[in-house]
């Protein structure tokens, strides 16, 4: 029997104990031995639980259990998650975590210190929900240099932006149905403005490239300022908006890294990946393109990961699994402004496409019905970020006013 404790008895966390409860037989299966809840960390009081008698308030019920040898963080957020999963590794207990923010920001040092002590920290639910893909990534496709990945990373905004293109529906709306479906984040800030996007894209450039890489580094725009007008404009190009967390090497050995809405081509594998499913495209130069695909978010798809980790732990305490990356500085990124990209632009003003294209050179024109007179909409060719935002501003200069600018994706 292995003792496990779950901190946090939130949304994943019940899920968590859930599973642990009602696959036992399969899971005793799998690993031949039972894994047994000891403690469930949380303030709240959950009287109606059939759990009722292993919650506890006191983090030093778990931290001084020799016997607990994982230890499950759903709590979510850095404080007190950071401190208490370090202290569990240090204490030489396994820790499993869903907690993108928490690898996002401390990932290399947590790593190091499960090296030391000789434990594991895993995370495979911290990216994707219930899509299995940091275990193939550092496991099945090893053996590839991974040029590239690029994924609808966040359930939530594919939720939104999927009932705003096949509904109509508008944004406040659609992100209200988000979170009483309970695929938002408890601030769901984090999810329209890209920064859950961004810290998925920070764990897999980590682990595909070696060196820690920081959300803080990362450029990213969220979706809060799409409109149903640029949805129409997408569909009138044969695509689909979605936000894109996206990492490339180049063959200057630096990364290319951001998040942001782009127009991805309906003949993409990423175009149909919509509601809460997610979605990412894996380029190993062995492989080629691998596609992971299913639920990103909610209870049980992520519960689900974290349960498999748990029986991993499980089955090496005393070995540990090889998941490491060294701690990064940010140098091996290229700043946003110099990666390329062609960009939607939709404006306004008197002549304003004649205008456009004395600026931009060659442009492609969207042509859509039922649009004002004086309002249009074009595509750049590529050229380098810095470059487009220059000439948008030449472009308002100019007397035109700029409504809209979307990355088209090279997807
Ligand atoms: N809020 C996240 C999402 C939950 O919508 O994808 C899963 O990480």
């Amino acid at each position: 029997m292995v003792s496990v404790a779950i901190m946090g008895h939130g949304v994943v966390g019940s899920g968590v104990a859930e599973i642990l409860t009602t696959h036992k037989q399969k899971l005793f299966a799998s690993l031949g031995e039972e894994i047994y809840i000891k403690h469930i960390l949380d303030l709240r009081e959950f009287p109606d639980s059939p759990l009722v008698d292993k919650f506890t308030k006191d983090f030093n019920d778990i931290i001084n259990d020799r016997e607990v040898r994982v230890v499950v963080e759903v709590m979510g957020g850095l404080n007190p998650a950071y401190d208490f999963v370090k202290q569990c590794l240090k204490a030489g207990k396994s820790v499993v975590t869903s907690n993108k923010e928490l690898v996002a920001a401390h990932g290399a040092e947590l790593l190091a210190i499960a090296k030391e002590e000789n434990v594991n920290f895993l995370f495979e639910a911290s990216v994707g929900g219930g899509i299995p893909i940091i275990r193939p990534m550092s496991q099945c496709l090893v053996a590839n240099i991974v040029y590239e990945i690029a994924g609808i990373l966040n359930g939530t905004t594919n939720f939104i932006l999927t009932k705003m293109i096949e509904d109509g529906m508008q944004f406040e709306d659609a992100l209200k149905l988000a979170q009483d479906l309970g695929f938002a984040e408890r601030n769901p800030a984090a999810d329209i403005e890209g920064h859950d996007a961004c810290r998925k894209i920070c764990i897999l450039a980590s682990l595909a490239f070696g060196k820690h890489v920081y959300p803080d580094s990362v450029h990213t725009e969220g979706i809060t300022n799409i409109t149903l007008e640029d949805v129409k404009y997408a569909e009138a190009f044969n695509c689909v908006i979605k936000l894109i967390g996206k990492v490339k090497r180049l063959d200057s050995g630096k990364i290319d890294i951001l998040v942001a809405p782009m127009f991805v081509p309906k003949m993409s594998q990423l175009a149909n990946i919509d509601n809460e499913f997610n979605g990412i495209m894996v380029r190993g130069d062995c492989t080629g393109d691998v596609v992971f695909y299913g639920k990103g978010a909610g209870k049980l798809p992520t519960a689900s990961a974290v349960v498999a980790d748990v029986v991993d732990c499980c089955k090496h305490l005393k070995t540990r699994k090889f998941l490491f990356w060294a701690d990064g500085n940010g140098s091996n990124i290229i700043p946003y402004t110099e990666s390329k990209t062609a960009v939607y632009v939709r404006i306004k003003g008197e002549n304003a496409l004649d205008k456009a294209e004395k600026i931009f050179g060659a442009i492609s024109v969207i042509k859509r019905e039922d649009v004002p007179a004086d309002e249009a909409a074009f595509v750049t060719t590529e050229m380098p970020y810095g470059d487009i935002t220059e000439k948008i501003e030449a472009l308002k200069n100019e007397g035109v006013e700029v409504l809209s600018t979307i990355r088209i994706g090279d997807l």
